[in-house]
């Protein structure tokens, strides 16, 4: 089969596609023919090992791969077809359209990818092409978390910091669909894309910066690591919440005194991908209350070109290879 591969760490140009051997599932596992993978800023982040949050570099580093990447085939989060299952997999059967993510296993960049049955993989949305599916879960299943851990409530003001990135933009529609009131702050070319997508109110973080603004907010949930902490905090109504979902140091040292001598809670955390979250993104998809929003879709061959596009934050939306020979 074909797939992606990178053979060491780097710029875009490491990635090539390849023949590699197709993978067999086991007794619990699936074999799924990738129809879509989205590109995001995590695969360009494993790819060249360069991150803006680096307490989690050493350990990250031994997961992957110290001197070299350990699995070749990057790719977190898809939308395909189960070609075959094993003996005992009971949940899935040949021919059905799934989405989800391989968590650290990665693989979905290759036109076929083996997943235990009790990954977090579910019937993808009816009413989404494979493209609009993959691009769902990687946002989708770290905004609910989020969303969920702020215990939004109609009415409240939530702030979304980097709204118009994968995670941000499904927090926009998530928070809205709980009834909030959302303001955004992203870079004003993705204004029209996070108002489109529900938010009330737009700052620019180009021109603008929102905590002179006086405004206070029961919710701030922030994607940009380095963003100013005791001022942010400062935004926070009294029993608000602020949940930073790509924390640097800092910011999880500070969180601590923060939630126990004051009436804000501070929330740091990696989001669990389950399936049972991915089943409540495709009902909320089916029922039209998120939506996904593809910027452009690459062959595979052009994967580097997808990269590029992710890293250089041009994208409105998200940004998508086709796996398969068949576009989805
Ligand atoms: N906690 C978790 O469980 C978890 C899970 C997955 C990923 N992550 C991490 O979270 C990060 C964000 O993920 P993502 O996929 O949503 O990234 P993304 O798609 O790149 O989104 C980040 C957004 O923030 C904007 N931004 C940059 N600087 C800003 C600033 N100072 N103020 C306001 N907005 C700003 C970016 O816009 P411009 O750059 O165009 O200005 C972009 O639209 C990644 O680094 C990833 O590794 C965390």
């Amino acid at each position: 089969m074909k797939a992606v591969t990178y053979t060491r760490y780097g710029d875009p140009d490491v990635l090539r596609v390849a023949d590699v051997p197709t993978p067999a599932p086991g007794d619990q596992e699936v074999l799924i023919r990738v129809r879509a993978a989205e590109t995001t800023k995590s695969d360009c982040e494993f790819r060249s090992f360069r991150y803006s949050v680096n307490w989690f570099w050493l350990p990250l580093r031994i997961a992957v791969g110290v001197i070299r990447p350990r699995r070749p085939i990057l790719g977190m989060y898809f939308a395909g077809e189960v070609v075959s299952v094993g003996g005992r997999v009971t949940r899935f059967a040949p021919g059905d359209q799934v989405f989800g993510c391989t968590g650290l296993r990665l693989g979905a960049y290759g036109e076929y990818m083996v997943l235990p049955e009790s990954a977090a993989i579910g019937p993808k949305p009816r009413n989404m092409t494979f493209a609009e599916a993959a691009a769902v879960p990687l946002g989708g299943l770290n905004a609910l978390h989020f969303m969920r851990r702020a215990g939004v409530k109609p009415g409240e003001q939530v702030l979304i910091n980097g709204a118009g990135g994968s995670i941000g933009a499904h927090a926009v529609q998530i928070a809205r669909s709980m009834g909030a009131r959302v303001t955004a702050v992203d870079h004003g070319i993705k204004e029209e894309l996070v108002r489109r997508l529900g938010a009330d109110d737009f700052v620019d973080y180009t021109t603008g910066d929102v905590t002179t603004t006086n405004r206070k907010f029961d919710v701030i949930f922030d994607m940009v690591a380095g963003s100013p902490y005791r001022r942010l905090i400062g935004m926070l109504q009294p029993g608000g919440r602020y949940l930073h979902g790509n924390p640097r140091l800092s910011v999880l040292l500070r969180s601590v005194p923060t939630t126990r001598f004051t009436d804000k809670t501070v929330v740091v955390a990696f989001a669990p991908e389950t399936r049972e979250d991915l089943a409540t993104l495709a009902r909320m998809a089916e029922a039209g209350e998120i939506r996904s929003i593809v910027d452009r879709v690459y062959p595979m061959s052009e994967v580097a070109d997808a990269h590029r596009r992710v890293e250089t934050e041009q994208r409105l939306g998200a940004v998508v290879i086709t796996v398969a020979s068949t576009p989805g």
